[in-house]
């Protein structure tokens, strides 16, 4: 497929989609969104692909969905086409998406980083929700995803000042972003991360990915049950028998996804 705003590219297992609007930093204008979206549905629709890798540009992962776009939006009609409301298909995907931020991560940018199951850090990486200067808030999981991952009171002051950032040291310490990695080897190292992931069983990845994320949205009892009850029906796979037999024998597992 030929897109506008995007890269996409397959290493070995695992599908790159770099965003690709370098004039103005990866601003997420509709198109945009709705080919990340497009892309990553292709991705998990194909069997040769375990995991996805989304990256900007070395200055900007994305600095936030497109102000010049939005700016005269009326009420009514952000209300009636639930403006922005796309952007939530990619927390369908099955397949884990890891995020390799360079450079800005602002107001939607953090949103897409957050809405991803992994986040790596360029060195120069800026996580931000701005959006409070443009007399509006987060849309799209600030007010939300942000305070699971930084805690209340560095979310209140982000989302409400605007004007305090996370540098990659403090997005780290805080538990927004799982490693930092110099800025050249970001990508690289993303991917081999995404490689590792996707040479497991897929079956078991995506019920992994799955169960993590119920976390957030159910009551610690039921997420115990979850777990479990998919825990045993991994018994019913090849890939379960493949890993332990693999196990004893002294051999690296072979997963058929099966
Ligand atoms: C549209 C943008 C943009 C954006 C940058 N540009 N961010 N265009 N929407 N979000 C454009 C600029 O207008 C400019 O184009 C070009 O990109 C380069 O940006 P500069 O500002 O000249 O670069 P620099 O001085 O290096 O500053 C970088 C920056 C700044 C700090 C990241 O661009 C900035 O503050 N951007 C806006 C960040 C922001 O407020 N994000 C939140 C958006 S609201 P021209 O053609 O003028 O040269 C949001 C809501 C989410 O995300 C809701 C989700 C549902």
């Amino acid at each position: 497929t030929a897109y506008s705003h995007i890269l996409t590219e397959t290493r070995g297992k695992v599908g790159l989609i770099t965003l690709n609007r370098p004039k103005a930093l990866n601003a997420l204008c509709n198109d945009l969104f709705t080919e990340v979206n497009d892309a990553l549905r292709k991705y998990d629709n194909d069997s040769n692909i375990g995991a996805v890798v989304i990256t900007g540009s070395q200055k900007a992962f994305a600095a936030g969905a497109d102000i010049k776009e939005m700016k005269d939006n009326s009420f009514i009609e952000t209300y009636k086409t639930d403006f922005l409301g796309h952007w939530a298909e990619m927390t369908s995907i099955k397949k884990p998406i890891l995020a390799a931020v360079n450079g800005y991560a602002l107001g939607g940018g953090c949103e897409l980083a957050m809405m991803c199951d992994i986040i790596y850090a360029g060195e120069k990486a800026v996580f931000g929700q701005p959006e409070i200067k443009l007399g509006v808030i987060p849309g799209a999981g600030g007010t939300q995803r942000l305070v699971k991952a930084v805690g209340k009171s560095k979310a209140m002051e982000m989302v409400l000042t605007g004007s305090v950032n996370l540098n990659a040291q403090e997005a780290l310490a805080a538990g927004l972003v799982s490693k930092i990695v110099p800025i050249e080897e970001l990508v690289d190292e993303t991917v081999k991360t995404a490689e590792l992931i996707a040479n497991m069983g897929q079956p078991s990845v995506a019920m992994g990915k799955e169960l993590i994320n119920k976390s957030f949205e159910i009551p610690l009892s039921a997420g115990l049950r979850w777990e479990r009850i998919l825990f045993q029906s991994l018994f019913g796979t090849a890939d379960q028998k493949e890993g332990m037999n693999a196990f004893v024998e002294k051999r690296k597992a072979n997963f058929t996804n099966q």
